[in-house]
């Protein structure tokens, strides 16, 4: 079987200009080539590169192969796809109609809603993007399109204040010397910037904190490894790359004081789906007594999922298992394999979800809804 997820390819790789990290920003709009422009995560970190996304198929693959990838960087991609969409539309038939704009723009978010199951702010970013575009559907086209363009523009934006929040919120619960364990990449490369369960890290880093993180290596597609460490030892942070299974390993040595992690959607009692393995994570700190924070903009909590049995949850190719990274195949032929891109963790193992209104504290029922009451108020207070 071949690998769903690419590797880089030397001839593909040679013909690209490779940048400096920092040059390059997660996801940005191209407008005036009417294009998402990306640094390709799946060529990290051999090689640091942009790769541009003109088509609705372009990006629908970049995200499904995770080129693009983390909660907050794929509803950014999410918002900017929707008003490269209406552009393309308009652009192709300037007297189009609206009903056959509002016909073709609710085609294509169902296209791109279809991408990835897991993170809830694909759909948010859509659902805002419609929102926007249907509330402004009788002005002209030029008009609709500013709207749409200001608006996945804010979605971005927006991100960089919320992790900028939710660092503040946890940085309230390290100390200069700490360790902190995460699982997976909630980083810069999985945001605008700061990340969210980096957040708190890059802040401390500012601030002259001196924190020592361990990167789990993330199996089996190796966000931890590839990524996490990458950017963070980039950044000048002291981290440590350790294997899945060595989390009991830190933590009994009292090396971890701390586990800050993201999260792909948080349902209403606190149960949080994350990258597979974090759930292994949070029953391991808890024998050790370190507690985990979830790292959640108020974008990735869906108040519509009761509890986390309502989250669906992405499976993926076996062969990122069995092949992946591997020179020869590592597992018997016709072996079965299960490969859930996230888990879900229990609400019981949480000891708080840090928002950028707050840090919710158990019992999450309690505690999401008054996050949210926050938001609503400071909404109101922006729009008087
Ligand atoms: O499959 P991925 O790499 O998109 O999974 C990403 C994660 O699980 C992250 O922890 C999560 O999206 C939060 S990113 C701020």
């Amino acid at each position: 079987m071949t690998s769903s997820f690419p590797i880089s390819n030397d001839n593909e790789v040679a013909s690209m200009k490779q940048k400096e990290f920092f040059e390059i920003e997660t996801v940005r709009l191209d407008d005036e080539n009417s294009a998402i422009v990306i640094l390709d995560q799946t060529k990290l970190p051999a090689v640091c590169t942009e790769a541009v996304l003109k088509t609705q198929e372009e990006i629908f693959d970049a995200i499904y192969r995770l080129c693009v990838r983390g909660a907050p960087a794929i509803g950014i991609t999410a918002g900017m796809a929707y008003y490269l969409a209406a552009k393309e539309l308009v652009s192709a038939d300037p007297q189009i109609t609206p009903e056959k704009l509002t016909e073709s723009l609710a085609k294509s978010k169902t296209y791109l809603a279809a991408s990835r199951p897991t993170a809830v702010n694909l759909f948010w970013a859509l659902d805002r993007m419609e929102r926007v575009y249907l509330a402004n559907r009788q002005k002209n086209n030029d008009e609709i399109l500013a709207l749409l363009r200001a608006e996945c523009e804010e979605i971005k934006e927006e991100d960089i204040r919320v992790c900028r929040a939710i660092g503040e919120y946890g940085l309230t619960l390290v100390n200069d010397g700490d360790g902190v364990l995460t699982h997976c990449n909630a980083g810069r490369l999985a945001a605008a910037s700061y990340g969210t369960a980096t957040a708190p890290i890059y802040l401390a880093h500012e601030r002259g904190y001196r924190l020592h993180v361990f990167a789990d290596e993330t199996r089996p597609l190796l966000q931890g490894a590839r990524l996490t460490a990458y950017e963070l030892h980039h950044a000048g942070i002291d981290v440590t790359l350790i294997c899945d299974n060595m989390s009991a390993a830190v933590m009994k040595q009292g090396l971890v004081q701390v586990v800050f992690v993201g999260c792909d959607r948080v349902a209403a009692n606190g149960d949080t789906a994350n990258k597979i393995g974090t759930s292994v994570v949070a029953c391991v700190a808890k024998q050790y007594g370190v507690p985990v924070y979830i790292c959640a903009p108020t974008a990735t909590i869906d108040m519509q999922c009761s509890t986390g049995e309502d989250i669906p949850i992405e499976q993926r190719n076996p062969s990122e298992v069995t092949e992946l990274w591997y020179e020869k195949r590592m597992a018997p032929l016709d072996i079965k394999v299960y490969n859930p891109a996230f888990d879900v963790t229990d609400h019981t193992l949480i000891a708080g979800i840090i928002t950028e209104y707050g840090i919710a504290r158990p019992p999450f029922t309690e505690s999401l809804p008054r996050i949210f009451e926050k938001k609503a108020a400071a909404v109101q207070g922006d729009e008087e």
